[in-house]
């Protein structure tokens, strides 16, 4: 039985070391924007991303840099989209409190911002690709209202291949790419890694030895825990499969994210 313990836990802290070296806290000399498809994917898919950076700007310092999330529907597959929004709301804020309870010092400005994106051409819809030409506009035109100077969103596969997701990869051009300094696309791992939950910091520390222009968010067991509470702030999701995923994700206490070249 302890041998068997040791057999996992030892490379698992292995990865856990290799990994720390690549882990990034948050950037604040940039303005941040999460671009999402639905109420929820920030806390489903890009949890301990939106944490650190969120946690990075409730110090204060000179940099007055923001945290943004621009969610392109409001979510209403199942006709609840009425109640997202607000849903939406508690949860980021409920997350931005806890960063802000476990830090001594605190920022006065407002760290965080959100807009959801009601448009009947962008339906939420696993089975409808969205108009490349109207998300980008969404976007863009955030980017230049709100000095947008670093972009977080769905990589090609989209984490679960759902085609709003990827809509928001197959939206972003030239244009896009030059009017920030930097795109980040969260990285998409194979169906087999994706509810290995903190197992897959073995496979991520792998990774880590090749990927080139690609960093690491990591969870802790207390951010874990209130990443759960913020998506339980999602009240009208929380079905029984809902705590399933949040209790078996990878992405719930692992984000890593690709850099675009
Ligand atoms: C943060 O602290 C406030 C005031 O003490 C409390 O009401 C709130 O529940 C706390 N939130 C979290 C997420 O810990
Ligand atoms: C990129 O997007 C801009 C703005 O929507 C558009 O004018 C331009 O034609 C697009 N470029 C390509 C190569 O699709």
């Amino acid at each position: 039985m302890l041998s068997l313990l040791l057999l996992i836990s030892v490379p698992i802290l292995l990865a856990w070391l290799l990994i720390r070296l690549r882990q990034h806290s948050g950037d604040i000399s940039h303005n941040v924007l999460f671009v999402s498809a639905h109420p929820d994917d920030e806390l489903m898919f890009f949890g301990p991303t939106l944490l650190q950076e969120m946690r990075a700007r409730i110090r204060p310092t000179d940099q007055h840099s923001k945290v943004h999330l621009l969610c392109l529907s409001q979510g209403d597959f199942y006709g609840d989209g009425h109640k997202r929004i607000q849903e939406l709301t508690d949860a980021c804020h409920y997350l931005r409190d806890y960063c802000a309870n476990f830090s001594s010092k605190q920022n006065d400005n407002q760290i965080f911002s959100l807009k959801v994106v009601q448009d009947e051409h962008l339906p939420d819809s696993p089975g409808i690709r969205w108009s490349p030409e109207l998300v980008r506009q969404y976007i863009l035109d955030y980017i230049a209202a709100h000095r947008i100077s670093k972009m977080i969103t769905f990589d090609q596969s989209g984490v679960s291949g759902h085609s709003n997701h990827v809509s928001i990869y197959h939206s972003l051009n030239e244009s896009i790419y030059s009017s920030v300094k930097e795109v980040w696309y969260l990285e998409t791992v194979p169906l087999w890694r994706k509810y290995l939950s903190w197992g897959d910091l073995l496979f991520t520390g792998i990774q880590s030895l090749w990927s080139a222009n690609w960093q690491v968010h990591l969870a802790s067991p207390r951010d874990y825990f209130y990443l759960v509470q913020s998506l339980r702030k999602h009240k009208s999701q929380m079905l029984w499969f809902r705590y399933l995923y949040a209790l078996s994700s990878r992405y719930m206490v692992i984000n890593s994210l690709a850099r675009h070249k």
